[in-house]
């Protein structure tokens, strides 16, 4: 914001899917949930896990801005459309979506069990027909609105490990969006994509931990080393991104995909 302007998310209502940290620090939704907030944003954080979801609240609260934590799995309709409507009594109105929740589970085709592999597309994919459809009539209805859907590196590339399910989901993210753009470019609601490259957020820290036990912190520096610009990036960085694509400063932008990824993908090796 500069000085004499109105916050670039002024008045807005924002829903953030999967808005708390699957362990202690800052995860990219609740990161996006301060970052909106401080821009004017007003916050619904939903997450499945009750504390989290107050977890994101209370730090925008904190922040200054306010927010309403909602407890819902984005793969259920039923609690998503109990969500909309708690939003909607608290708000009145849902300008902005980001579907932030990711789940996966590293593994091959002959490594995945079928149960986990659907529940994976259904929280990482169905979610956005789920979401889109309770909320694009709503958009269309206010004038317009805007849906950030976040995918991963992981959706375009391999990334060096067998991690399948979470790959062809977040393929299917970013595929999802390009076609829902099309769909409601004429109401003037646009869907793109942030897709992360390696971010430094307490899930990767716990992952890497589990995987590469007491060398921790050596596997977080091999991380840091792949990246073009040397380091993973922050939770924060990532939240910059969605904010510009959920303002009206990217108003011209619909159907495509903002990587922020330190350089990541476009390295040879
Ligand atoms: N951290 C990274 O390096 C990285 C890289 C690329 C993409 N991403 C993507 O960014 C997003 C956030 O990642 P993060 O590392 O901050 O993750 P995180 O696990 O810390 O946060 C995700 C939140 O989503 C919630 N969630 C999970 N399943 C849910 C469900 N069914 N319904 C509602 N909420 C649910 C979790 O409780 C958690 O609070 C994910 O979509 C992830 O795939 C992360």
């Amino acid at each position: 914001m500069t000085a004499g302007h109105e916050p670039r998310l002024a008045g807005k209502v924002v829903l953030v899917a999967g808005a708390g940290s699957s362990a202690a620090g800052w995860s990219i939704g609740k990161a996006s949930c301060v970052t909106m907030a401080r821009q004017g944003a007003a916050i619904v954080a939903l997450d499945s896990q009750r504390e989290a979801a107050e977890d994101a609240a209370h730090e925008v609260e904190k922040a200054g801005g306010s927010a309403l934590p909602v407890q819902a799995d984005v793969a259920d309709p039923a609690a998503m459309q109990a969500a909309v409507d708690a939003a909607l009594r608290r708000y009145g109105r849902i300008d902005v979506l980001q579907a932030n929740a990711g789940i996966g589970k590293v593994g091959g085709p002959e490594d995945i069990s079928l149960e986990d592999w659907d529940r994976i597309q259904q929280v990482n994919v169905s979610s956005l027909l789920i979401a889109t459809r309770l909320l694009a009539p709503l958009m269309r209805e206010q004038g317009g609105g805007a849906i950030v859907t976040v995918s991963s590196v992981a959706g375009i590339r391999y990334t060096g490990y067998p991690h399948l399910a979470y790959s062809v989901s977040k393929a299917a993210v970013i595929h999802f969006a390009r076609m829902a753009a099309q769909q409601y470019a004429a109401d003037r609601i646009r869907v793109n994509t942030v897709i992360p490259g390696l971010i430094d957020t307490p899930r990767v820290a716990k992952n890497v931990a589990r995987m590469f036990d007491a060398d921790a912190r050596a596997a977080s520096a091999a991380r840091d080393r792949q990246v073009p610009m040397g380091r993973m990036g922050t939770p924060w960085e990532v939240a910059n991104a969605v904010a510009f694509l959920a303002s009206d400063e990217a108003s011209y932008i619909t159907g495509t995909e903002l990587l922020v990824d330190g350089g990541l993908t476009g390295k040879y090796a």
